[in-house]
């Protein structure tokens, strides 16, 4: 699998940044193509935990090249903040970290509307991460925005004007106090000299990398049922975060992407406000959230919970065109005497297997469950599928064929070392001299 795409296939948080980690070893360089500091990516680096908001997870691997694509919004305080407790944990970054010139800023006015429509909208609102994320995509599609590359030199400075004013009279009229226009620029200006080592044309270099036969490894943030244009709208955030953002997020064409890994939890998590058919607000889903940790990376909300939904994820593996898909998670489920799958929805009179589009129809679904019983023992650990109790085998399997998708990997920890990789469930575009990289490394060698 050179070029590989991870995309989350639920709400978010399914356990990309463990997944993207594990990976490294058979990658030469990680590349972000959406979203902004909006996502919290967590992973265990040796005694360490790190979580990742905005820089690829890949970064704590030193041979690593890393890529802030010009489809991301890009807040240079918040980067900063990264590099530094990076720097902190003796990661060094210099020479192999590089922020697309397209990117669009995100200013700190971006934030302070976020949060003023937050507010405004009351009982409707979003539950956004209150990262300025939606402000400052609206304002790349109006064509106000301002882009990384023109902060250097300060080209931009006219364009900054008139996008401060915009955004003061939203602010104004939001009851916010507008932002200082000079101020802005100055900040501008020493954003400009801190990055300008680290600007480039991303797509340029993404593509002379492949050409030169480097493998590229795509770290999606968010999920695919919070794209913009394929999930719950409009309790979705301001991107695609499907595999599609990959080309427009970053400039490298769909005939140079080899193949998709989808992340799936075991069980189905979400934070913010939004349907969710298969919640649990019961004491199964309290258990869910404590067991499984379930407090948001970025924000410190508690995660709604609930059973594993494959309704959900069959949509997310049509729409992603997923290969294998990391199941992640399942020691969570290690207690549970029986444990459900969503098979289908029931709305009114009718049964489907596909995911509705309005909200009102995704309110309405009832969803069909199956039941299987639980295997009641500690799967954390297991290296081997065989070696999984037969019931936890049975969940796998059930779910591959729910989803129609092979699962090539099973985690039961957040550890990298406990992971199961089934060589041949999907992961063949992963050549085998890359796939035994990865398992020497999860094994310490
Ligand atoms: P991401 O946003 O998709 O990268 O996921 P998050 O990092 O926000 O949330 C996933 C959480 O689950 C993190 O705290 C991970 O350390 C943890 N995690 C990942 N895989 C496993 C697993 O297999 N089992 C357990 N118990 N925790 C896991
Ligand atoms: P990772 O990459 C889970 C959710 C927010 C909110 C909605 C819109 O860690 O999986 P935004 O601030 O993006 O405008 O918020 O999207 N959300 C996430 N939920 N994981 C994430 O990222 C998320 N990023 C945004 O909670 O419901
Ligand atoms: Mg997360």
């Amino acid at each position: 699998m050179a070029n590989t795409v991870i995309i989350g296939m639920q709400w978010g948080d399914e356990g990309k940044g463990k997944i993207v980690d594990l990976l490294c070893p058979a990658f030469d360089a990680v590349a972000r193509y959406q979203g902004g500091n909006n996502a919290g990516h967590t992973v265990r680096f040796g005694d360490s935990h790190f979580a990742l908001h905005f820089i690829p997870s890949g970064v704590l691997h030193p041979q690593m090249r890393c890529v802030l694509g010009n489809g991301m919004v890009f807040n240079p305080d918040a980067f900063f903040e990264e590099l530094e407790g990076l720097a902190g944990h003796g990661i060094d970054w210099t020479g192999r970290l590089f922020v697309s010139d397209r990117a669009h800023l995100l200013l700190p006015a971006h934030i302070e509307l976020d949060g003023a429509r937050e507010r405004a909208r009351g009982a409707d609102r979003i539950g956004t991460t209150a990262r300025g994320i939606g402000p400052a995509y609206e304002t790349k599609i109006s064509r106000f925005g301002v882009r990384v590359g023109e902060i250097i030199g300060g080209s931009g400075d006219s364009r900054l004007d008139a996008l401060v004013r915009r955004l003061g009279d939203e602010l104004a009229q939001l009851d916010a106090s507008r932002p200082d226009a000079d101020a802005l620029t100055a900040l501008c200006r020493g954003w400009g000299a801190r990055l300008e080592p680290m600007v480039r044309d991303t797509a340029q270099l993404l593509n002379g990398w492949i050409d030169d036969g480097l493998a590229v490894l795509f770290e999606g943030a968010q999920g695919t049922l919070l794209d913009v244009d394929h999930g719950t709208y409009p309790y979705v955030t301001s991107s695609n975060s499907t595999a599609g953002g990959v080309c427009t997020g970053t400039g490298v064409p769909p005939k140079r992407l080899s193949g998709v890994l989808g992340i799936l939890k075991a069980y189905t998590t979400r934070v913010g406000r939004g349907p969710f058919p298969a919640e649990l607000t019961d004491e199964r889903g309290d258990f869910l959230r404590e067991r499984g940790n379930e407090f948001g990376t970025t924000t410190g909300r508690p995660r709604r919970c609930g059973w594993l939904d494959t309704v959900v994820a069959r949509y997310s593996q049509m729409i992603n065109g997923v290969d294998s898909i990391a199941l992640t998670k399942l020691d969570v489920l290690d207690t549970f005497e029986e444990i459900k799958i969503c098979t289908a929805y029931r709305i009114g009179d009718r049964e489907t297997t596909e995911f509705p589009s309005t909200l009102e129809e995704i309110a309405a679904a009832e969803p069909q469950y199956e039941t299987v019983p639980g295997w009641k023992a500690p799967t954390d650990g297991i290296l081997e599928f065989d070696d999984l109790p037969a019931e936890a085998r049975d969940y796998v399997r059930l779910a591959e064929e729910l989803v129609g998708a092979p699962i090539g990997l099973v985690s039961t920890s957040p550890r990298r070392e406990e992971t199961i990789v089934r060589t041949g469930a999907g992961l063949e575009p992963l050549t085998s001299d890359r796939l035994d990289r990865v398992i020497a490394r999860r094994d310490g060698e």
